[in-house]
This record gives structure tokens, sequence and C-alpha cells, in this order.
């Protein structure tokens, strides 16, 4: 249910005799050049041979035989470095240009955690394609995208650019991204290649700290956390694959063979790129699983990495092991050939900067089409918590006030749109004034009390200033003359994305007394909630009014918050990822396993597992989301209550919209396997389907199981169903029990 359809491969360049015979009369130095990636900087600076290269330890006869370069973009600048790197380089082989394009080009996304609250590939798919649209005419031919790391500890950092705790959502919004990408073939105008990012497991680090050892099971491995990056390259043929900062069970990722050659290569049959993610390979030396550049180069040449992002490791140290027999040249062969083929696939070597176009460039970034699935894409992501009636706001007869450090911002497009222009975002205030009047906007307070220390982004106007209390007393004032408030909340764009761990996920203190000073005024409060990631927010969740969570929205992320505010678009998202009760509760995830004294909700009891200050359950469950309407979903039924392996299992539901209002449902169909030769999970998300409907309308639903949706990896190591009870249930998230129960009989 989780699956996709194989995409056709690029079909352009040269044959392959050819592209044989290029590399074969290539020096040895030229073919290591290719397995290096620089910063761009390393060619945008007038000294390229002196300056940044320089600082890596980058020889400078390998500076213009530098296959790749990352994050420098524009059709206009890229067509300069690659006429210029071509005049130099001796076999006359095109650079590749690669960059983080993780939640779009220009027209800026929601963050991919949002993203996966739409629970809908399909327009996933139309955004990436935009994001490609954009990224390749300025220049860009592959990108770092998509992360696909299951993520279930909101203290990590990175989870805003993942799209969430489940497998089967993960695979499918990966597999959406990848297509959106790619396109019918890398031949194609449009595309760009598609990295598939952090193998593996990097979403799991223990205790949610960045860059942490990951220990796991391979049963959890292969039942949890490998299937997105498994769908995104077995069915969404993904041109590349980047190695994660990670250790699995001891090994760093980069250095892991049982990752990189036995699964990746030899069981998925992967054929594309492997590059390193950022200085990874020099990284074995802090691992210390090795004592030198050199040592570090071989370990990750014999696990079949293609490209060393940034560091000098393969530059000096690659032409010295194929000499000493270390490596053979089979394999730099290989390696190369590897790289040579991607350039070829792109059509690098028809034309070097491929659909870089000034004209087109412009034309496209931002344009109206592709603000209009932004802010499509940002409607269906935002995630409406709670609604005591307050929402949707009134356009006329309403007095709103409007506050916070992010009501009137254009930093609300997540830590990773490195190419956006903030002038092009628009703001709440922006997106609410468009609708209706509002009767003030105020700052409120700062979004933390003290700015980090280590972090040097240029946001220090949100945060800081030791005495709030004047801007807290002017909201209080504001929100006396209002009847309703909306607030803002949450984090900054940059709290979230690489390097960002947190110990502690409730609001900033200054936001909590900006919400109990103008609650005491006025308790009428519309919580917006601009985050990265899931917060401990029980500060407020018991009083708000209503709670819509607008993750970071991007360049429409005003229009689309305002656009749900007001009612002009019906709430839809459910939440990838789980809302804690409190940061001590992470990992919090639904598909959890039962253990052998399973605690029964809101029951106190001691010997069971469970907490004794805390519930187990989070404050929001995956899956959750509201809407203005309401739906109800009939007892699911099946065409068969008994079935043998290998039958495909019919699965029917009737869902009815029971409200005054058209809306969207996003109907999820979990699977129980009640007994099995291994712990299971409570349940497991096996399809997910958005019904839109009016008002009294219903329609029936179908999902059709088939055995792999009952498969699990076994004792034995064999992946497989058993025979036995299962329960099917059919709802609105993942907290349903709404459900019937079936038997696999053989
Ligand atoms: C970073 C990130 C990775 C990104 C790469 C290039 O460290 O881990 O996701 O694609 O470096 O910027």
């Amino acid at each position: 249910m989780c699956g996709g359809v194989t995409l056709g491969k690029g079909k352009s360049g040269m044959k392959e005799e050819k592209l044989k015979e290029l590399l074969k009369n290539m020096s040895l130095k030229d073919k290591a050049g290719q397995l290096v990636q620089l910063t761009g900087n390393c060619f945008t600076t007038a000294d390229a041979e002196t300056g940044p290269a320089a600082d890596l330890g980058i020889p400078q006869d390998m500076v213009y035989r530098t296959g790749s370069i990352l994050n420098v973009v524009g059709a206009d600048k890229l067509k300069e470095v690659q006429d210029q790197y071509l005049e130099k380089n001796p076999p006359k082989i095109p650079m590749l240009f690669m960059a983080d394009v993780i939640n779009g080009f220009r027209t800026i996304m929601p963050i991919p955690l949002g993203q996966g609250c739409s629970f809908d590939p399909e327009l996933v798919q139309e955004a990436a394609q935009v994001a490609a649209k954009e990224a390749s005419s300025a220049g860009v031919q592959v990108t770092f995208s998509p992360m696909v790391d299951l993520v279930r500890d909101a203290r990590w950092g990175r989870v805003m650019e993942s799209t969430g705790e489940d497998p089967c959502l993960n695979s499918a919004m990966g597999l959406a991204m990848v297509r959106g990408y790619q396109g019918e073939g890398l031949d194609q105008p449009g595309t760009v290649a598609s990295c598939v990012k952090h193998f593996a497991v990097y979403g799991a680090p223990e205790a949610g700290r960045d860059y942490n050892l990951v220990d796991m099971s391979e049963k959890r491995l292969r039942e949890e956390y490998l299937p997105a990056y498994e769908t995104a390259i077995k069915e969404g043929g993904a041109a590349m694959v980047m190695t994660s900062f990670n250790s699995l069970n001891g090994i760093p990722a980069t250095g892991n063979s049982w990752l990189m050659q036995d699964l990746l290569r030899k069981e998925w049959g992967f054929e594309g790129t492997l590059i390193t993610d950022y200085a990874a390979i020099f990284e074995l030396l802090n691992h210390g699983v090795v004592k030198d550049k050199r040592e570090a180069s071989a370990m990750a040449m014999k696990c079949g990495v293609d490209i060393d992002m940034v560091t000098d490791c393969y530059a000096n140290e690659l032409e010295k092991l194929v000499q000493d027999g270390v490596i053979s040249r089979e394999a730099l062969d290989e390696a190369v050939y590897r790289v040579l083929k991607l350039k070829n696939d792109l059509g690098l070597f028809e034309n070097p900067i491929r659909y870089a176009d000034k004209q087109l460039e412009e034309k496209l970034c931002c344009c109206e089409e592709h603000r209009t699935v932004s802010r499509k894409l940002a409607q269906e992501s935002c995630v409406l918590l709670k609604n005591k009636g307050i929402l949707p706001l009134k356009k006329a007869g309403q007095k709103v006030a409007l506050m916070g450090a992010l009501a009137d911002s254009q930093e609300i497009c997540g830590a990773w749109s490195l190419f956006y222009k903030p002038e092009e975002v628009v703001t709440l205030k922006q997106g609410m004034e468009a609708k209706a009047p509002l009767c003030s906007t105020s700052w409120g307070c700062d979004m933390l009390d003290a700015w980090p220390k280590w972090i040097s982004f240029a946001n220090t106007e949100f945060c800081g200033r030791e005495d709030q209390s004047d801007s807290i007393q002017e909201a209080v004032q504001k929100a006396k003359e209002a009847d309703v408030v909306v607030m803002t909340l949450g984090e900054l764009a940059q709290q979230t994305g690489e390097g960002t761990s947190r110990g502690n996920l409730e609001l900033a203190d200054c936001q909590k007394q900006l919400f109990d000073a103008v609650y005491q005024v006025n308790p009428h409060i519309v919580v917006v909630l601009f985050t990265g990631r899931p917060l401990d927010i029980r500060y407020i969740d018991g009083r708000a009014e209503a709670i819509l969570v607008a993750w970071q929205p991007g360049t429409e992320g005003g229009n689309a918050i305002a656009d749900l505010l007001y009612g002009d678009a019906e709430p839809s998202g459910k939440l990838s990822m789980s809302f804690p009760y409190c940061t001590g509760q992470e990992p919090v995830y639904y598909a959890h396993y039962r253990t052998g004294r399973p605690a029964t909700r809101g029951v106190k009891q001691r010997f069971c597992s469970s907490y004794q200050d805390i519930p187990n359950e989070p404050l929001y469950p995956f899956g959750y989301g509201l809407g203005y309407t309401t739906f109800e979903i009939s007892v699911p039924e099946v065409d068969k209550a008994e079935f043998a392996a290998g039958d495909s299992l019919q699965v029917n539901a009737t869902v009815k919209n029971t409200g005054d209002r058209a809306g969207c449902e996003v109907v999820q169909l979990y699977v129980k396997d009640c007994v099995s030769s291994t712990e299971r999970p409570v349940k497991e998300l096996k399809g997910f389907e958005r019904v839109e409907l009016k008002p009294g309308e219903s329609r029936k639903v179908s999902f059709t199981l088939s055995e792999k949706d009952f498969a699990f990896f076994r004792v034995d190591g064999t992946w497989g169903m058993e025979a036995g009870e299962f329960e099917l249930y059919v709802g609105s998230d993942s907290d349903t029990e709404n459900k019937i129960q079936v038997c696999c009989r053989n």
C-alpha cells in the first residue's frame, strides 16, 4: 500500500562504450578528482587555487579536476564556473552542481515534517516538481533530497526535514519527492537528480542528540527505519544516496560495508552514485575507527563511497592507495564510472550547464503558479489541534489582535531554505490583512529569552532582551481592545535543522509570560504555532481556545494560515509526528510495542510499563488533526473474514461528513498482528486516503491489503506473514478503535 511505480531512467548522453572509452583515457589523478566534491566558493572566489581549496588542503593540481561542487546556484554564475573549469580540466569532463533544495528552491514549500501532515503524496510530488523546475533553471543538477530518515524523537532538531514517524507515510512521501524531482527521466527539462539521505537511520540518534550513535536490531531497521530508503531507491529510482554521520551498531555509516555493500549495493541493487555527508570521511578519524586520512579513504572506498564531500581525503590519498594496491584500479574505475554515468544521464556531455537559463530562472522562480502550489500545500500541512468554536474567524464585526514575534515575519521558511528571498514571503499579518482589517499587531515577546550563544544567525532581534515587560504590556493593552487574539508562538526557523537538538521542548519563558498576561485580560486566544518540531505545549494547551500548528509554512505561509483562520480553506492536516506530553516522553510514537505489562490508558498502575508522573500517551497522536466539520467512519467491512497468505484483502468503510461545512478527512487504515513469533507494534499504518466531502455527503473508501502489508522480519531472518488473527482499523487518527477482526488461516 505504500509502494509506487518504477520510473524510467534518463535516455540521454553518450553510449556506454564511449563513456568507458573516456574512463580508460583518464589519468589516475583525473579519476581521483572526479570523486572529490568541494564547496562552490572554491570556484567563485578570485583565488580559486589558493583560497578555500587550499584551506581545505586540496592540492592545486586537483582543484580543476574536482568532479562536483555544492550549494552555488544561479544560471549565469554556474555557466561562468563551468566555462572556467572546463578550460582547465584536462579530460574536459563537466562538473556536477549539487544543492540542498529541501523544501523548495525560491518558492519555498512547508518544511517536510509539515508536508508529511498533508497525507497528500500527489501534491508533495507537484511541489518537488516545482522545486526541480526552479532549481534546474538556476543550474542545479542534483538535490540532496528527500531526507527520509524516520523520526520519533523531537529533541533531534532535524525532524523538520523528515516526513515523520511512520514508515508507510515516509515511504509514500519520499517516493513522491523522488518522482517530483526526477520526473520521467533525467534527460527531461525541469528535472534534477534526487539524492536520498541520510543513509542510514540518522533519525534515531541516542538521546535525540545530533550525530550521536544509533544502535538498533536488524528487525527494527528492516521493519521501521529502512523501508523509506528502499522505496525511494528501488521504486523511485533515486539517482544518488548520501551516507549519514552516525554510526550504526558501532560502525560509522560512511565506513559500514554491511549498509553500503551488502544492503545498498547487493541486496537492493543500487547502481547509482554514493556520496558522503559533509566531511564524513574525515570524521571516521573522530569516530576512532581509523588512524589517519589514508585509512579513512580506504575504508570509505571499500564501502563503495563514490564522492568525498568537502574533505581532502580522496584528493590527497586515493592515487597513492591505488598505486600501493590497497584500492584496486577496478574499484576506482567503478566509482568513477558511476559519477560519469550520472553526468551522462543528466546530459552534461551534450550541455555542461544542462537547463540553466537566466531568463527561465527569472520567469519560473516564485511565479504565481508555483506560489499557488506552495499555498495549497501549506494549507494542507497545517494541523488544527484544538478549536473550541473560536475558528473560523469572522471577516466583519470581529476585532482581531495579532501578536507575537513571528506575526509579521518572513522568517517562516525553515532552516534549509537556502535560496529564498525573504521579501517574497507573505507574512501572517499580510495574509490576514488581505482578508480583513486587524485591530492591532504587536510584538508581544521575543521568541527566546536568550539566544543560544553558538547560533550566529542574524536573528538577534528575536531574542535575548532581559526585560520584555514593555512589549508584553503593550500586547496586553491591544488584547483588551480586541474580541479575539491570534498569538504566534513556537520556534524560530534556526532553532531546528542540523545541530539543534534540545533537552527541553517547552515554550520559552517569555512566551509563557506573554500568554499568561494576555489570557488574564482576554481568554479568547488562537495560538498559531510556528515550529520545526513537536513541542511540549501543555502550558497553553488547556487554555488556548484554538491551536493551529503552522510548522514553517514557506513562501505563501501567511496566506495559507489566513485562509484557514478565516475559513477560506478547511483545515485537513494530520500529525506526521506525535506531539509529546512532555520532553521526558521522547521518543514517543503510536506504533509502539505492547510489552509484557501493558498500561491501561488513564489507569494508574505501578507494576506496568508506565511512568509515575506522566501518561504514556502523547498530548496529540500521529494522524490526529481537526477540521471545521465533523466526520463519521463506519465500522470497516472486508470481502472475506478468513483469507490465505497471498490473498489480497479488500477493506471498505464509509465516511460521512456529519457537519455543516465541506471538509476533507484523511482516512487511515492500520493493521494489528494479534499474535506473532516476534513482538509487533500495537498497530501499523498501511494505507491512507484524503476524502473531500460536502455537508451530509458520504463516500465509500476502499483499501486493498496484500501479503506484504502483513509481513514482518522474522526470527529466522526472512520476511513473511504468519497465520493468525489480525485487527484492521479504519479511523481519523492512530488512536482509532474502529476495527474488524480477520483471520489468516495458513
Ligand atoms: C549537511 C547535512 C546534509 C546536507 C549536506 C550538504 O551537513 O547533513 O543533509 O545535504 O551537509 O549541505
